[in-house]
């Protein structure tokens, strides 16, 4: 389960809401009972409890996990007491409770020497709970049921409703003035992660799915395990257009062990050939040789489909294959470090360029063999690495969140209404703006409508939002 899985009145619990990977703990509630809450929101609970101690405020809790029989219990209580109607309004019908999750609680304050429980003596002292609100998001809970929101979470104001959503969404929900249904929907935009060897791309996207608890995260310009640095990773809405980052420059520092030849071209892979290293060995005048456009073959340990197949599948069958070739630019080199076995360099390369197949090239230039031993993305486009952070700084909530418009290279035009309506449309428009490639148009409020592109004397829709 997510630490945002939907529950309300459209969407049910699922069956298996209780996954294994969320425990249920027991405690005490206000009124002395055994409840249970789930493990983590209960740590959050104490903490955000120990915190407000220390500002006099005593709170407990008064209902958090609840079965489908309890929540059909409290709901037929309101039925006789209240009425349907009233009952409809403020209580959730069984399996459409978030309490089943465990991840929420209602509290309670010390009043006077007795706990509020009744919900009008509650809004009688709004003024406490509203100061309790206030630090809400430190400890990762929000309030489920905000004022002025209803027409969105389809619930009149709970003050003493919370749910734990983490610290990291907390947040990001608390600035934004948020529900819950709203952060899953618009949350949006780009991170740049400084990627840590020995994770792939992929886990780079899962962890920031768990940590944002979203499930649309794409990246761009893969890295492979061995490699670090730069990766552009995209959330929500943004991942629409994450393939266009891909097609920038890079930049990139690679070491190089030289005297063997692997299979895969880097130091990971298997040794298929050795040769002495010569001393006199003329780095300098093989880099700059490459400061060229030239035919490089794609390496066989790669992703690129030849008639329908993976070239490591090919690799991996051991099956002989025709390498591709594609051509590259490679727009600067340097020489950084220079050993008798080993140098490291710096290189801005175009789109599709590997550098463990320059690293090669390189090598069969000098006449020895040589693998890529480390390597480093600096830069994707005009994003470096000092605009990027590493996944444990994200979860300590260090990172920035860039919007689409600070990485797209193209122009951002905001419209009026008329026209932002033909382009939430995906209509045909005048080319009134002097487009020459792609332009990104916002309305007014400058949300994002969508990305044209020129078609002759028009501009048509690339992608809508
Ligand atoms: N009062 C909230 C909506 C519930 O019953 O879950
Ligand atoms: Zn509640």
């Amino acid at each position: 389960m997510l630490l945002t899985t939907l529950v309300n009145k459209e969407i049910a619990v699922k069956e298996n809401y209780l996954d294994k990977s969320r425990k249920l703990v027991s405690t005490k509630n206000i009124n002395n009972e055994d409840i249970l809450i789930e493990e983590e929101t209960y740590q959050a609970f104490t903490m955000l409890r120990s915190f407000l101690e220390k500002k006099k405020i005593i709170i407990g809790i008064e209902s958090a996990y609840r079965t489908v029989e309890e929540q059909e219990a409290i709901y037929e209580e309101f039925v006789t007491k209240y009425g349907k109607d009233y009952a409809e309004k403020v209580v959730a019908p069984p399996y459409h409770s978030e309490h089943h999750l465990g991840v929420c609680l209602d509290f309670s304050i010390l009043v006077d020497e007795h706990f509020i429980i009744d919900n009008k003596e509650a809004l009688k002292n709004i003024s406490l709970y509203e100061e309790v609100h206030k630090y809400l998001a430190l400890f990762g809970f929000i309030l489920r049921y905000p004022k002025n929101k209803k027409e969105i979470t389809k619930y009149p104001y709970e003050p003493w409703h919370i749910r734990y959503v983490g610290k990291n969404i907390a947040l990001v929900m608390a600035s934004n003035n948020w529900t819950l249904e709203e952060y899953l929907t618009d949350f949006s935009g780009i991170i740049v992660v400084n990627k840590e060897k020995g994770m792939t791309s992929f886990d780079v996207v899962y962890n920031i799915k768990k940590i944002f608890g979203i499930r649309k995260v794409g990246h761009t310009g893969t890295l492979d395990p061995l490699a670090e640095g730069v990766l552009i990773v995209a959330l929500g809405k943004a991942t629409k257009v994450v393939e266009l980052l891909t097609s920038y420059e890079k930049e990139y520092i690679a070491s190089v062990k030289l005297g063997i030849k692997t299979d895969t071209l880097d130091i990971t892979g298997k040794v298929i050939n050795y040769i002495k290293v010569e001393d006199n060995l003329n780095i300098e005048e093989a880099l700059e040789y490459f400061k060229r456009t030239y035919l490089q073959e794609v390496p066989i340990y790669s992703a690129v489909k030849v008639k329908g197949k993976k070239l490591y599948q090919y690799a991996r069958e051991n099956k002989s294959i025709k390498l591709p070739k594609k051509e590259v630019t490679i727009k600067e080199i340097s020489l950084l470090d220079k050993k008798k076995d080993s140098f490291t360099f710096k290189a801005l390369v175009s789109k599709g360029c590997y550098i463990r197949s320059l690293i090669n090239d390189i090598c069969s230039y000098l006449g020895t063999y040589g693998t890529m031993a480390s390597l480093v993305r600096t830069k994707q486009g005009d994003i470096s690495l000092s605009d990027a952070y590493k996944l444990d700084d994200i979860r300590k909530n260090n990172y920035k969140l860039l919007s689409i418009k600070d990485v797209l290279s193209f122009p951002v035009i905001s419209v009026n209404s008329s026209l932002a309506f033909k382009i939430k449309n995906g209509q045909v428009i005048d080319n009134l703006f002097s487009i020459k490639d792609k332009v990104l148009f916002e309305d007014e409020d400058g949300i994002f409508l969508g990305i044209y592109e020129v078609s002759g004397e028009k501009l048509k829709v690339w992608k809508n939002f």
